[in-house]
């Protein structure tokens, strides 16, 4: 039997800062609502030349040489976004290409905020079934380039951005501490409209993309805010609990959680539900906004590079979005 182990992190964001104060030049919103509602302070944005395999390229890299494997050692890539280079291919295609690589399997994910966990989840069913032995996950996103970035798509444009993150992982012994522990998936389609980007799409009447969809503006992200932000606490916490009543944990015995990043309230409204002290919780979101599936892998990166999750820490991770979907899993760094 064979179990996952993650091997390192990398992560990359662009240069251009984008502050809440520069929002308010191109809408109507105030940095103290931002920071109010949300805890972003600011976010980054891309150069208009670059794409999304362009950031993971950059996190991959980093991952991969802290792994201290040769890219030639991948056996797959499990690309999460869903802001992709184009309709079709997936950008891992572009990304394996960009690595220099060849004939390696490439998958694309399309669960969202959900997708680096059910990324992890995928990566490690083929592990653990002896299919692959090294698996580069990445997640990346280019929101700048999606977003109503107008009074109109306010609510939605001020808490995205810019960014992508990325894991190796590799199989192990199951008796290996240092292994993924468990990882728990669902999702519940009845809420796919609360939010997500109607079009382009093939449920539209006719042609998939219109003048008159583009002048309404259906190609922009819409979201129920309110909703998203009252099931998202509610199904994290839930996730949570399903992972360690697997793993037979309380939650004392774990060391550090690295959610997904929404919404700065989201996350402290879940740790004060089940009582995790504020020192245990790894936030990124205000300088980075939310990445969507790039939040996770970027919170790793950051917490090694800070000292705060260290080998042979337990660790927690959740998720909840678009879909809607939830996520979480369980692991020894
Ligand atoms: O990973 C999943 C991704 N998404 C999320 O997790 C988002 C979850 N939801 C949230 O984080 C919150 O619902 C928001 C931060 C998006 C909004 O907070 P809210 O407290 O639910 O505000 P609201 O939508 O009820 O809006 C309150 C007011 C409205 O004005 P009126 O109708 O009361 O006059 C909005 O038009 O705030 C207005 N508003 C803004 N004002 C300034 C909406 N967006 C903005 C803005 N700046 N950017």
């Amino acid at each position: 039997m064979f179990a996952s182990e993650i091997l390192s992190a990398g992560m990359y964001v662009p240069p251009g800062v984008v502050t809440n104060h520069d929002l308010s030049k191109l809408m109507d919103t105030t940095d103290e609502w931002i920071t109010q509602r949300s805890g972003i302070k600011e976010r980054r944005w891309v150069a208009p030349e670059v794409t999304t395999s362009d950031l993971a390229l950059k996190a991959a890299e980093e991952a991969i040489q802290k792994a201290g494997i040769a890219k030639e050692e991948i056996d797959l890539i499990v690309f999460a976004t869903l802001s992709p280079d184009h309709e079709f291919p997936g950008t891992g295609v572009f990304l394996q290409h960009k690595l220099g690589l060849a004939g390696c399997a490439s998958l694309d994910i399309r669960q969202a905020c959900s997708g680096f966990l059910y990324g992890l989840s995928v990566a490690d069913q083929f592990i653990k079934t002896g299919m692959y032995k090294t698996v580069l996950l990445v997640g990346a996103e280019i929101h700048s380039k999606g977003m109503d970035k107008t009074t109109r798509g306010r609510d939605v444009a001020v808490l995205f951005g810019d960014g992508a993150g990325a894991v190796v992982l590799r199989r192990t012994d199951v008796n290996n501490p240092s292994r993924i522990l468990s990882t728990h998936l669902h999702a519940e389609g009845a809420h796919a409209q609360e939010l997500w980007v109607q079009a382009p799409g093939m449920n539209l009447g006719g042609d998939r993309m219109t003048m008159a969809m583009i002048e309404e503006g259906m190609q922009y992200p819409k979201m129920n805010g309110k909703k998203v932000f009252t099931h998202a606490i509610r199904r994290m916490a839930e996730v949570l609990h399903e992972g360690l009543a697997q793993n037979n944990m309380k939650l004392d015995d774990i060391d550090l959680f690295l959610f997904h990043q929404a919404n700065l309230r989201i996350n402290e409204m879940v740790a004060q539900e089940l009582k995790i002290p504020a020192e245990k919780v790894f936030n990124t979101i205000q300088k980075y906004g939310n990445t969507t599936a790039a939040t996770i892998p970027i919170g790793m990166t950051e917490a090694v590079r800070a000292g705060q999750l260290k080998k042979g820490m337990m660790v927690a991770s959740a998720a909840f979005g678009s879909g809607f979907t939830w996520a979480s899993a369980i692991y020894r760094w």
